[in-house]
């Protein structure tokens, strides 16, 4: 039996990949999956022998998901922290914006968050101690952002799912909370124009963009004892832009 277990969804690059890291650095035994891995996680995977579990799988696969929470429990025996974070955006404005591209990204973001978040808490229900759950949600659910409104309503609906969870699970002491970071420095910001980059970072009070690192903080924090209190929130972490 291990100590602390957290599951973290697209843990391959990006905000997953340094979410990974940091709950590794901390002591966690981590599982994490994304549709392909990368050289980065496979060298986590080496410098943590038997403490990092990885599968390869596309979150819009409901039954993948249930495959892989109940390999996360025969193999760590426990489930203490959730934190969903795979996303897709398609950008374009919403006249243009196809049937394939909606349905993708509800069934990531929205249905494959929800089901990662319910196979999690059906465990976390049957075994001892408080667990937590973290939604990764982003300011445009509530700031908009135009060629972004369904990738936005993706969001929003996330961050409902997290203020009515919180209220279902908190008499379980399982604590759900959401983290809505700014734009930040990823693969899924690249096709941000140096237009609209220079119009982001003079809005924002901190004067540049955001990294994963800035957000993992809040994770680390949401995820951890020293939040025991906190539930049903969203964090904003943004330089201030919103
Ligand atoms: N970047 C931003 O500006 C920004 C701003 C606010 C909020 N966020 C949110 O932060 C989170 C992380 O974003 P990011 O910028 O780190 O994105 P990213 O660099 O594109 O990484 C996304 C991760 O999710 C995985 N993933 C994507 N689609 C998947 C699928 N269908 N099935 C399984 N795994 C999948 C990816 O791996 P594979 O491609 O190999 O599957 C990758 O590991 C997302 O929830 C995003 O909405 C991002």
């Amino acid at each position: 039996m291990t100590d602390v277990v957290s599951l973290v969804s697209g843990g391959s690059r990006g905000l997953g990949f340094a979410i990974v890291e940091r709950l590794l650095a901390r002591g966690d035994w981590v599982a994490t999956f994304s549709r392909s891995g990368s050289p980065a996680l496979s060298a986590l995977v080496a410098a943590h022998p038997g403490r990092l579990h990885v599968e390869s799988f596309d979150a819009a696969d409901s039954s993948a998901i249930q495959g892989f929470v109940s390999h996360v429990v025969e193999t760590f025996g426990r489930i203490d922290h959730c934190i969903a974070n795979a996303a897709i955006a398609h950008e374009g404005v919403l006249a243009t914006t196809r049937d394939d591209e909606i349905d993708a990204m509800l069934a990531v973001n929205v249905k494959g968050s929800i089901v990662l978040v319910r196979e999690c808490v059906r465990q976390m229900l049957m075994q001892p101690g408080a667990a937590s759950i973290t939604l990764v949600s982003s300011i445009v659910a509530r700031s908009g952002s135009p060629g972004l409104s369904v990738y936005a309503a993706t969001k929003a609906a996330l961050e409902g799912f997290a203020v009515s969870l919180a209220r279902e699970l908190g008499p379980r002491g399982i604590r759900v909370n959401a983290v809505a970071p700014s734009f930040l420095e990823t693969d899924l910001s690249a096709s941000l124009s140096e237009e609209n980059r220079g119009r982001i970072v003079k809005r924002t009070p901190l004067g540049r963009l955001g990294l994963p690192a800035d957000i993992v903080g809040g994770i680390d924090f949401l995820s951890s004892p020293r939040a025991g209190f906190i539930t049903g929130q969203v964090l904003t972490i943004d330089g201030g832009s919103s």
